[in-house]
């Protein structure tokens, strides 16, 4: 199983803070954002990781990070994303480097108090298709939100304004290598992107998407609110913990 992390776009939600940087370097508390998605990789025992960066500054990334070795990797391969032609246009250009391997995706701003290790080997046991990871939250229309029927997600919505659950689709995903054919058949969406959605909706109606609930918290850092947020929800208790979700 190989990680990737998705660091590209503008982060024009954040301006002028990504004026004159990437929004995955800046602060979240007491360390560069990009820090956590690595550290969630890590802890799940993924080593082979790729960050697609993208927009300003990517060469800090290599300065910032080098080969990963406080992360105790021994290196990290990069590419880049022109522009911001959305999530699945940066997950595109890993296709070589996933070289036929299951992946496990995690955009660069979403932060987690516990890991994905339960998950990550629920989906390894999995014949085939994908996993996503679900959160109860108070704003599902700012997410991707699933809708269910017996239990199990019928359709994924991208920021619907009248949510159908409660949930959000967080930003960690587990694909077999079908993602890379099913990212060539999408059309850009409405706010001209590749949708992450639409990737999922496809594996749902193959009927191969299974989820799992993440315990403790989540939380992304792509707007001034969430970003403030992050900051203080490290601060207060950390992330990454070892146990899953639980306060240790
Ligand atoms: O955080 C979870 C949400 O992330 C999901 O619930 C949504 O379904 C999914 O679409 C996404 O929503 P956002 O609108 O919040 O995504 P955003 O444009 O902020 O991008 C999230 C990360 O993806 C960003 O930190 C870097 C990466 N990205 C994004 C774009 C648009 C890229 O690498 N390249 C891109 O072109």
């Amino acid at each position: 199983m190989k990680g990737i992390i998705l660091a590209g776009g503008l982060g024009s939600r954040l301006l002028p803070l990504t004026k004159i940087t990437n929004k995955h370097l800046l602060p979240v508390f007491d360390k560069p954002m990009i820090y956590y998605p690595i550290r969630t990789l890590v802890d799940a025992g993924i080593r082979d990781i790729m960050i697609v960066t993208g927009g300003n500054s990517a060469g800090d990334f290599l300065r910032l990070l080098g080969n990963g070795s406080e992360f105790g990797l021994e290196d990290i391969a990069y590419t880049y994303q022109q522009g911001e032609g959305g999530i699945a246009d940066a997950l595109r250009l890993t296709e070589h480097f996933a070289a036929g391997d299951r992946i496990c995706v995690v955009l660069g701003d979403n932060l987690i108090e516990g890991n994905i290790l339960n998950a990550v080997t629920q989906y390894q046991k999995q014949k085939e298709g994908a996993m996503i990871l679900l959160k109860e939250v108070p704003d599902p229309e700012r997410f991707g939100v699933p809708e269910f029927s017996d239990g199990r997600i019928v359709r994924i919505e991208e920021k619907p304004r009248t949510p159908k659950s409660n949930y959000a689709v967080i930003g960690i995903y587990c694909y077999d290598p079908r993602v890379y054919s099913i990212i060539r058949t999408l059309k850009p969406s409405g706010r001209g992107e590749l949708e992450i959605t639409d990737v999922n909706n496809a594996y749902i109606e193959a009927g191969t998407l299974t989820h799992s609930i993440l315990e403790g918290w989540w939380t992304d850092a792509g707007t001034f609110e969430s970003l403030h947020r992050a900051s203080h929800l490290v601060a207060e208790g950390g992330a990454n913990k070892q146990k899953t979700g639980k306060a240790s």
